[in-house]
């Protein structure tokens, strides 16, 4: 039977189990958005996850949507990432790089005023907010994209996915869900655009297909992943039809035989609700990772029936760099710090112990 331990193949990557790590944005690169010692060390801790999924990664300047994340858009960045990869391959693990753009969740605090691009100029609600250096503010109001723009925005993708396998990389995952950038064309609360990029499904999704058709060219389908998240509400988002989108995207994302689709299937605040698991797998002739509020018995069980490929745990990863050991040795989790997920020192970060 088919177990978190059974090894499994992504594209050109094997993977000795199907515990995944989540992309976890963490805050610690230095104000230029390049990686930091304490990055190699918290990856490299981590590395006998089935595939660490690096965090959210800024793919072209400008776009900071936090303090303090990544990019894979400079020389220095690489060449940092690179120490990064460097010390999980020495541990004998594999890493891929989520990479983003933050679209309206960018502010202009933390981009030298500039005004945020989206699909349609609608802000995220202003009862959130977002930290920068001048404490927390609500979100700006974004400009929507003019359709001129929008071949640099896959240009950038393009760019950002050479990048990361420069860095050594073994692939990346284009991240479309959570209310960035092209979760905000694909969805239709973030998206009413008049042109081809708005409206309908097909048009909704066309900018996503357009980023994964440059980055499968430059790089590989084998290495390339997607993630979504169709339910999930933060960052103000909402569809209409979920199950819809689901079914269109699965269909149609098969004619690109990705290593993988990371589906995230509920919403951080249980506002929107449908089994968009089932309906992926049922469309989806690829491997599908499956994320959010699993256990390990859960996880087991969706594996073992054949509902997913593999699981990507995120949270639990924050406190246990061993979650695998732990797994398969029954033994207790740790629990993490959510005042320490943001902050930028080792503490909360490269501290939480391994068991053994
Ligand atoms: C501190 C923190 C940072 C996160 N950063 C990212 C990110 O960079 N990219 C992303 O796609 N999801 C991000 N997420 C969502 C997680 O990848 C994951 O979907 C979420 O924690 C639910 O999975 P879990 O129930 O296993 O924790 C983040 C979550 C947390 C708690």
């Amino acid at each position: 039977m088919i177990d978190l331990f059974t090894p499994l193949t992504l594209g050109k990557t094997s993977l000795p189990n199907r515990i995944l790590m989540a992309p976890l944005t963490r805050c610690r690169a230095d104000a230029d958005h390049v990686p930091t010692a304490m990055m190699a060390e918290y990856y490299a801790q981590r590395a006998s996850a089935g595939l660490l999924i690096a965090e959210a990664t800024m793919i072209s300047e400008g776009n900071s949507a936090f303090w303090r994340e990544p990019g894979i858009y400079s020389e220095a960045q690489i060449n940092a990432w690179r120490s990064v990869t460097d010390a999980v391959h020495a541990k004998g693990g594999r890493i891929f790089l989520q990479i983003w753009h933050g679209g309206r969740a960018c502010h202009p605090a933390l981009n030298d005023g500039a005004t945020p691009v989206a699909p349609s100029a609608i802000a995220i609600a202003i009862d959130d907010t977002v930290h920068t250096p001048e404490g927390k503010l609500p979100y700006a109001v974004p400009r929507a994209l003019e359709l001129s723009e929008i071949p640099s925005i896959v240009e950038a993708f393009r760019q950002a996915a050479l990048n990361a396998i420069a860095a050594g990389f073994d692939g990346v995952e284009i991240h479309g869900a959570n209310g960035y950038l092209l979760d905000q064309f694909l969805r239709s609360s973030s998206n009413q655009r008049s042109d081809h990029y708005g409206g309908t499904l097909e048009n909704r999704a066309r900018l996503m297909f357009e980023v994964i058709a440059a980055v499968t060219a430059a790089i590989g389908s084998e290495r390339t992943g997607l993630r979504l998240s169709p339910l999930n509400s933060f960052n103000s988002m909402l569809d209409d039809d979920p199950i819809q989108l689901m079914q269109y995207l699965a269909s149609e994302l098969n004619r690109f035989e990705l290593a993988y689709l990371h589906l995230m299937r509920a919403d951080f605040a249980g506002i929107q609700q449908a089994d968009v698991v089932s309906v992926t797998r049922e469309h989806y002739q690829g491997t599908l990772i499956g994320n959010m509020g699993y256990s390990f018995d859960e996880a087991c069980a969706a594996v073992a029936s054949g509902q997913l490929d593999a699981v990507a745990f995120g949270s639990a990863y924050i406190a246990n760099p061993d979650l695998v050991e732990r797994f398969a040795n029954q033994q207790p989790l740790a629990q993490p710090d959510a005042a320490t997920f943001y902050t930028q020192d080792v503490k909360g970060y490269t501290d939480y112990p391994s068991l053994a």
